[in-house]
Formats: C-alpha cells, structure tokens, sequence
C-alpha cells in the first residue's frame, strides 16, 4: 500500500480500514520522518514509526529491516499508545536489522539543512539522511547491536559524527546532544522490552503458513530516492520494490498493490511542484483539506492533480488498484482541473521527465465540479454524476481502476466500489 504522490495521500486512513482484512501489518521504509493518521471513536491518532494495523488488537504488527527507528520518538509513540489503553509488547514485532537513527544523526540533519541555506531540502529534521547515509556507508548500528556492546559501538559512531559537526559544520552540539541522549538511551531500554526479530524469516514463514501481509509504505512515489523529484526526496526506497528490501520478500510474493492519491496533489517540504496553486485556490485547498505536516506541522503546498507524476508513479509501482482520498476537500469548486501533460521547452509531453526543474508548464483538462457534501455519502449510489465522472475520467487515464474512495479522515467515511 504505497502512496502515489508526495506523502500524505491518507496511508494511515486506508491501512486502518484494511488492517481487518490481513494478519499482518509491516512498515518497510521511512522512519520519523511519517505522520500517519487514524481517525475513529472520537480518537485521533498520528503514527511515525509504528505500523497503522495496530488498533485492531488481534493483528501483528513488525517494523521491517528497511525502517530506521529513533529510539526517542519510538518510546514517545509506545507511551502515548499505553495511555489510550494499547499495550503492543504482544503484538509489536522488531527487525533485528532495522537501523537506528542517533541523537548527531539528527544534529546532522540539522546541520546539513543549515548548510544549504535557500537549496535545503526541507526535511523533517529527525535524521533520516543521515542514518540511512550510514546504512550504506556500512557506518550504521541496527536494533540487533542493542543486544551486545552496545555502548561501545554507539560512542564509536558518535565520535565520527562529533568530528563532522566540528569540523566540517562548525555546529555547536554539545547541549543538545547531551539533552537528547538521556532521552535516547531511555528509548533503547523501552524497545529492549519488545521482541526483536530476524523479520525476514519470520515474515517468509508467515507467507508460507497461508497469513496474508500488507505493507504500509511511507512517504510516496515522488519522494523515493531513485525515482522521485531529486534531490528534494527521502533517503529510502518508498515504491513497490523497497517493500522487497525493506521485509526480505520475494518479487513474486506480492499480489495486489494499492495505490493511494489525494484527489488533487499537496507537497511539503522544498522542490519542484508543476501543478501547485500559489493563489485563492490553493490556499482554499489547504484550508479545506487541513493541509497542516502530521509530523513538523508546516503548511503543505497545494495544487491540482497531476496525472503525469501518478501514471510514471502507476508505473514504477505496479499499481493494480487505486485508493482515491479527500474526494469531500473538493466538494465547493465549480470546475475541478486536472493535469494530463507538462509542456517543457515548448513541447507537449504526457512522460514525466528526468528531472523536473521548474520549466514544466502543466497542461489542464477541466471538469465539473459536484457542488454537493460528500462527508455524509456512505454508498457509491449517492455519488454525484459530477464525481463519478471525474473517477471515470481519472481511471480512463490511468488505465487502473479506483477501487476505495474516502470522504472523509474517519475510519467510517470510505466507500468501496463494486468494481
Ligand atoms: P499519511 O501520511 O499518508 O498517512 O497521511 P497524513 O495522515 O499525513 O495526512 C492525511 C490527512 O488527511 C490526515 O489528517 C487525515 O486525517 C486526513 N484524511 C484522510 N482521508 C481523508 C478524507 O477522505 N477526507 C478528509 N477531509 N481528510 C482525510
Ligand atoms: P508520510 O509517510 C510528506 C519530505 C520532507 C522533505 C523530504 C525529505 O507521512 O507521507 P526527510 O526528513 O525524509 O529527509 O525529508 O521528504 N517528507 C515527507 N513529506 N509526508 C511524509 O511522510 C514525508 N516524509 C518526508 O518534507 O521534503
Ligand atoms: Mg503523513
């Protein structure tokens, strides 16, 4: 279950609605950096780190080997859990291999945003560039290290991070890091109190015994680090293919992958953006939708949808389903636009390019808008014509049916299709 566009699509809503459906519940990537949202019974909850399967108490939940945890935000999610009445040590499983981000990864973070000045990325600060950067500079400590010499090894790491705040960043670390690290290393003993798996072997046995799995991606497409609008993307694979590296599964494991987008597009952070609304519209958009950061609470940039950025996203995913979100955010608009192609140095094209730089000049199809409250609509039936058109439009484009629409954050506002 991936999202399509730049984060935010709704991942948490929908996972929580399929959860029923499956016995197990796996992030594969990301880390902090997610806010994942649920809505039921009058409880609102953001999720960073752990999967959203984890109110329906009969389900097991495992963080995958591909998630980079931060012990702090971890223990702060697992308190406020327990204080809602959710105690996860049953049901809460931990990769091994899963790494960990550590207090100077996030100094690092801070420090290297710093450093670009007006060209950051805008990131969420919680250190996930530079814990994945150890990752693959063979430089990381994962979950499994916890359970031996585990202080030697985190003050080896910290000495290396020190030296390049010193000096290369010239950063002044010193407090914060010492603020940070009581709270961090509290973090470790509450994740020493969960099981910690080899999740790979666990999952594979899992599949094999007949248990159906879905993967929570984080992010979304165009924010994943191969294939996203680089460099203003995340540091993990957040597409179809990162659920095999980030859970140890097999290619041919995998069945259905739902796609999820907002009915129109929202970015946070820096980059590019072809369709976004720098007017009434847009700021219409955000006020409608709430379009707040679940994780940093920084206004999210708004604009219609683009249908080149999903069908290059459709592409890389596998897409063999589509969940559209916050169909209700556009329920006052006479005429609802929609991106079919980019023109870039004067040519038209419908292929999204390598690089998006700013010169992309999108190319709108309007459609008419429904004028009509869908938060109370709970049946395909009582759909507008306006909107059914606009989901026929978009599954025409796209080649993928839409199989689940919501109308809203609550659990109960989303209505499935009989496709
Ligand atoms: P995620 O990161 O993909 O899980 O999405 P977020 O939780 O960061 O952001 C989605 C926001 O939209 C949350 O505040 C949800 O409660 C809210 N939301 C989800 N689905 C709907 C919907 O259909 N309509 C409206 N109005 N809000 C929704
Ligand atoms: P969910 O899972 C939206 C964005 C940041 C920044 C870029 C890099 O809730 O959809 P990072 O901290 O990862 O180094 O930041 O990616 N970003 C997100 N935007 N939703 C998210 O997660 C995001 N996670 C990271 O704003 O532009
Ligand atoms: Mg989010």
């Amino acid at each position: 279950m991936l999202g399509l566009q730049w984060g935010d699509e709704g991942k948490g809503k929908v996972v929580d609605v399929l959860t029923p459906r499956y016995d197990v519940i796996t992030r594969f990537q990301g880390g902090p950096n997610a806010g994942h949202t649920l809505e039921f019974n009058n409880i609102k909850h953001v999720l960073h780190t752990i999967p959203s399967g984890i109110f329906r108490a009969d389900k097991i939940n495992i963080i995958g080997n591909g998630v980079v945890i931060d012990p702090c935000i971890f223990k702060k999610e697992i308190d406020s859990l327990l204080k809602l009445g959710f105690d996860l040590k049953k049901t809460l499983l931990i990769s091994k291999k899963a790494h960990l981000i550590l207090p100077t990864h996030r100094l690092l973070d801070a420090a290297s945003e710093a450093a670009k000045g007006v060209d950051k990325i805008g990131s969420t600060l919680k250190g996930i560039g530079p814990a994945y950067r150890d990752k693959v500079g063979r430089d990381g400590l994962r979950v499994g290290d916890i359970l031996n010499n585990f202080e030697e090894k985190y003050k080896a790491r910290v000495k290396l991070h020190t030296d390049q705040l010193t000096k290369y960043y010239h950063f002044d670390y010193e407090e914060a890091l010492s603020d940070y690290e009581k709270e961090w290393f509290e973090g470790i003993e509450t994740i020493k109190q969960f099981q910690l798996i080899d999740s790979e072997t666990v999952i594979n046995k899992l599949i094999d015994s007949g248990k159906s799995i879905i993967a929570e991606g984080a992010q979304g497409t165009m924010l994943d680090i191969d294939f996203g609008s680089y460099p203003f993307v995340t540091s993990s694979n957040t597409i179809t293919a990162g659920a095999c590296t980030g859970l140890g599964v097999a290619p041919n494991k995998i069945g259905r992958v739902y796609g999820i987008f907002k009915a129109y597009c929202t970015r946070v952070g820096s980059g590019p953006f072809p369709t976004e609304l720098n007017d009434a519209t847009g700021q219409k958009l955000r006020d409608v939708g709430h379009e707040f950061g679940s994780t940093t609470g920084r206004p999210r940039r708004c604009g219609w949808l683009d249908l080149v950025a999903l069908k290059y996203a459709i592409m890389i995913d596998g897409v063999t389903e589509l969940i559209m979100m916050k169909a209700d955010v556009l329920d006052d608009f006479d005429s609802i636009k929609v991106c079919t192609k980019y023109k870039i140095n004067g040519e038209l094209t419908e292929d999204f390019p390598h690089e998006l730089d700013g010169s992309e000049e999108p190319i709108y199809e309007s459609l008419p808008g429904w004028n009509k409250a869908l938060t109370g609509v709970t049946s395909e039936n009582d759909f507008p014509v306006e909107l059914s058109n606009y989901i026929k439009y978009i599954e025409t484009k796209l080649h993928v049916p839409i199989s689940i629409v919501s109308v809203g954050p609550n659990r109960s506002q989303t209505i499935e299709r009989g496709l």
